[in-house]
C-alpha cells in the first residue's frame, strides 16, 4: 500500500506483553499435547504458571489502561450490554480488549493458575495420588480446550467487525488510530 494511503497507527501492546501472551500459549498448549506428564509437563507447567503470574501482576500494577485490570474488565452490565451489541452487530472498535474479551482473558489467566498450582500440588509426596488435586488439576487444564477455541472464535469474530487483524497486532503490537465512535480502551 503506497505510504500516503496508509492508515495512521498507535502502539497498543508492548514486546514483553506479546511475547509473554504467545510463550503462555505455547507452554499450556504444550503441556495438553504431553498430558500424559513427565519432565517437559512440569517444566513447561511452572513456566506458564511464572508468566501468568507475571501477567496478573502486570494487571494489578501497570499504569496503561488496556493492560491493567480495572481500565479494561467491565461489570456485569456493561459486558451484558457490548454483548448485546456485538449480537446486533454494532459493537464499537475498542482500542484495547472488548468486555466479553476481558472476561476470557480473566479466565485464561485463573485456568492457568489454578491448573499449574493443582499440578505442582499434586507432585508433592503428600497430595500424590490425592483424587481431588487431580480432579481439579483435569478439570482445570481440559478446560483450556474450551477456553482456547472460543478465545480464537473472539478473536477472529471482532477481527471481522472491526475489520482489524487483531492476530496481527498481537505479533506488531500496532493497531490503527482511534477514529470517532470507537473506545479509547
Ligand atoms: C492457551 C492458550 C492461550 C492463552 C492462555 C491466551 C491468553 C491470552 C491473554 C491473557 C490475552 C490478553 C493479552 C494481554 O492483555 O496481556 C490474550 C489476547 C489475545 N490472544 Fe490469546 N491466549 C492463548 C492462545 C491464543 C491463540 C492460539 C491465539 C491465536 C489466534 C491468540 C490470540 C490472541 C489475540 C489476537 C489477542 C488480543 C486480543 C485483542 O486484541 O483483544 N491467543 N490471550
Ligand atoms: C498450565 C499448565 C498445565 C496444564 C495445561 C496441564 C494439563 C494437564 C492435563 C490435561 C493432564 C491430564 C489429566 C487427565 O486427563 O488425566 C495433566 C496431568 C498431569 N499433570 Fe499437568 N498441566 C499443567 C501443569 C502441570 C504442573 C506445573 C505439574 C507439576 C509440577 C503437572 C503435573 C501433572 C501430572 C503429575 C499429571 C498426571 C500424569 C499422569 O500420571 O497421568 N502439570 N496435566
Amino acid at each position: 500500500m503506497p505510504e500516503a494511503t496508509r492508515k495512521p497507527e498507535v502502539s497498543v501492546w508492548s514486546p514483553v506483553l506479546r511475547w509473554g501472551h504467545w510463550a503462555l500459549a505455547a507452554c499450556i498448549l504444550t503441556c495438553l499435547l504431553l498430558h500424559e506428564g513427565g519432565t517437559w509437563h512440569e517444566g513447561l507447567g511452572y513456566a506458564a504458571l511464572a508468566l501468568a503470574a507475571w501477567r496478573v501482576a502486570l494487571g494489578v500494577f501497570a499504569k496503561a489502561h488496556h493492560v491493567r485490570f480495572t481500565g479494561f474488565v467491565r461489570g456485569p452490565v456493561a459486558t451484558w450490554a457490548s454483548a448485546r451489541a456485538v449480537w446486533a452487530g454494532n459493537e464499537p472498535r475498542h482500542l484495547g480488549h472488548n468486555p466479553l474479551g476481558a472476561w476470557m482473558i480473566v479466565a485464561l489467566l485463573l485456568a492457568a493458575v489454578v491448573t499449574a498450582c493443582s499440578g505442582a500440588i499434586y507432585t508433592t509426596d503428600y497430595f500424590w495420588g490425592n483424587n481431588l488435586v487431580y480432579g481439579i488439576h483435569r478439570i482445570a487444564g481440559w478446560s483450556f480446550a474450551v477456553l482456547v477455541p472460543l478465545h480464537i472464535g473472539g478473536v477472529v469474530l471482532t477481527s471481522l467487525m472491526q475489520r482489524e487483524n487483531l492476530l496481527l497486532a498481537m505479533f506488531t503490537g500496532r493497531k490503527r488510530q482511534p477514529e470517532s465512535g470507537d473506545r479509547p480502551l
